[in-house]
């Protein structure tokens, strides 16, 4: 499974990355607003730490206009992957872009019907957002299960990125189901390290270790 941090924040893109849990990025126009950046600035700042690909997504609602903005962010940098809504307009934009050889990541994906015509245009990843369905007292999980089974029945080759991650529990259970990729804010990423126990025995072991009295290096 890929990690990819879902933030526009170079800092905390440049520290994941040296820790080496970064397989790529993906942003959206309120992550660009949340980084005070402007798009073309900060994107391009953040292909050239990350080698993985990087989503900027179009802001225009129709198909000449994506394919115009897609021109301009694809210039960005090799490893750019352009995001478009699922719409129509957006998934004509993709099945455009994808037979241009271009990476593709299909966004505000809520149905296994939208994935599926996702899947159909060619698109690279397919983004179902599995934190805003739980937001409204669906299981954004069982999404996740739905596309599984149908990318798997006919052998889609569209990746699925769960998206709208907001647990440690959401990248466990998207693992358990066969998600391709998730992507996380950095916060989200650091927890996964967390463990009780782990901090227990650490501090049990450095306790004895300093009553040896030896040292290693
Ligand atoms: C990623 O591609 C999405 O834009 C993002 O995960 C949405 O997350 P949110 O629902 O927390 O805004």
């Amino acid at each position: 499974m890929k990690f990819f941090v879902d933030t526009a924040d170079v800092k905390d893109i440049r520290e994941l990355n040296d820790l080496g849990l970064v397989d790529g990025v993906t942003t959206n126009p309120s992550l660009i607003l949340k980084s005070g950046g402007n798009i073309l600035e900060v994107t391009k700042e953040i292909c050239s730490i990350v080698k993985g690909p990087v989503s900027a997504e179009v802001t225009a609602t129709e198909y000449a206009g994506m394919m115009k903005e897609a021109a301009v962010l694809a210039k960005i940098a090799d490893n750019i992957c352009i995001k478009l809504p699922l719409t129509l307009e957006g998934l004509k934009a993709c099945k455009a872009l994808t037979s241009d050889g271009h990476k593709t990541n299909v966004t505000l994906c809520f149905s296994a019907n939208q994935a599926l015509l996702a899947a159909k245009a060619g698109a690279t990843y397919v983004s179902p957002f599995i934190g805003r369905l739980d937001d409204i007292g669906l299981n954004g999980m069982d999404l996740i299960g739905e596309i599984r089974t149908i990318f798997d029945n006919f052998a889609f080759e569209t990746q699925i990125l769960a998206a709208s991650v907001r647990t440690v529990n959401h990248v466990k259970e998207a693992a358990l189901i066969g998600a391709d990729v998730i992507t996380a804010p950095p916060a989200t990423l650091k927890a996964l390290v967390k463990h009780p126990l782990t901090d227990k025995g650490l501090e049990a072991f450095l306790a004895d270790w300093a009553k040896t009295g030896q040292s290693i290096a």
